[in-house]
């Protein structure tokens, strides 16, 4: 019998590596469903998947999730842009959609697993922990920990297991077309100063460089989505190195890799909310994935800027 798996936002970035992998999945096919906002057909070319486009609540589709299409539900799609400040739409989009979602796979008992946020921790103090300090600073962040808290009504009452996945910076390839946007550029600062490099340009950081971030490594949340397929009970878990590494970090890696040093120009940051450190607690993922992150932000990036070197767009094909 082959498992049909949907995969919401599975044009974006981290929906297309989800989908790449579970295409190479024996006995397994591949639904896509997006529509297009933020995502590029393009990180589709090589991902053996059927394509939909319409939204991720859209009726028909949660019908077929009602009536038990799918032997699990990966939800990817969401507003991803973190400075729109639009409240009601990035409700709407984000947690109602999402809360439909729930509701149709209670009826057929489907397993769902969901793209939360690190956002939800806003400014807390790190190491970041499910539980504790879940204060957003924007309304994406709030639609993510109401994602969350929708999900925590549905445990007991829902025949399937719900997993969350607090992504914190994700890097790595297929996120080329969140550079590719007029105006505001979303993709991880890994890219951001890798094309910055590549024009010839200095890096320019916040002052001093020293902020620190959890960068995670694509394949890493790709195997934790993965993970989620068999974990034995509902809960929101955490996705990052567990590792908190600073820009200037970054900066000196692409530097080794590219085997060409500029100076850094700091400026100073014009963002009244920024978040200086994050870092993931990986106790829950443990327990409740049995996943541990494998890539150090060094190999990681040697992989990643391997592969921008050669021309390469687009999630990773081998998984
Ligand atoms: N990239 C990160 O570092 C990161 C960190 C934390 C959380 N996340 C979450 O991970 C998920 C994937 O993010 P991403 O980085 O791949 O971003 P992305 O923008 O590349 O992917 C999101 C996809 O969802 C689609 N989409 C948006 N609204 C939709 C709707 N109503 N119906 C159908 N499709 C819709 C977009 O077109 C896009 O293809 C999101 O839920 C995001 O909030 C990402």
């Amino acid at each position: 019998m082959r498992e049909r798996i949907l995969v919401t936002g599975g044009a974006g970035y981290i929906g297309s590596n989800i989908a790449a992998a579970l295409s190479n999945r024996p006995g397994t096919d591949v639904l896509v469903v997006d529509d297009f906002s933020s995502g590029d057909w393009r990180n589709l070319i090589h991902v053996d998947c059927e394509v939909r486009a319409c939204d991720c609540a859209d009726p028909a589709l949660l019908e077929e999730i009602a009536a038990g299409a799918f032997a699990a539900v990966f939800h990817e799609a969401a507003i991803t842009d973190t400075t729109i400040m639009d409240q009601r739409r990035m409700v709407e989009v984000n947690t109602n959609a999402f809360a439909s979602i729930l509701k149709a796979s209670c009826t057929s008992g489907t397993r769902v697993i969901y793209a939360s946020s690190a956002g939800t921790y806003g400014n807390s103090p790190a190491p970041n922990r499910v539980g504790h300090g879940e204060e957003p600073e924007n309304i994406y962040g709030f639609s993510k920990l109401a994602m969350d808290r929708v999900a925590a009504r549905w445990y007991e009452r829902h025949p399937a297991v719900l997993i969350g996945l607090r992504y914190f910076n994700v890097y790595g390839p297929g996120e080329t077309h969140k550079n590719e946007k007029d105006g505001n550029k979303t993709a991880s600062m890994i890219l951001q100063l890798y094309e910055q490099r590549k024009a010839g340009k200095p890096p320019r950081l916040f002052k001093y460089g020293e902020q620190k971030r959890d960068f995670v490594y694509i394949r890493d949340v790709v195997n934790a989505n993965l993970a989620a397929l068999n974990a034995p009970r509902s809960g929101v878990c955490n996705v990052g190195s567990g590792r908190a590494r600073t820009f200037n970090d970054i900066v000196d890696i692409l530097s080794d890799n590219l085997n060409n040093r500029m100076e850094t120009i700091y400026f100073d940051n014009p963002h009244s909310f920024y978040q200086e450190h994050t870092e993931a607690d990986l106790t829950d993922s443990n327990i409740i994935l049995g996943w541990q992150p494998e890539w150090s932000l060094e190999d990681g990036m040697k992989e990643y800027i391997t592969l921008l070197e050669q021309g390469h767009r687009g999630p990773l094909e081998i998984y």
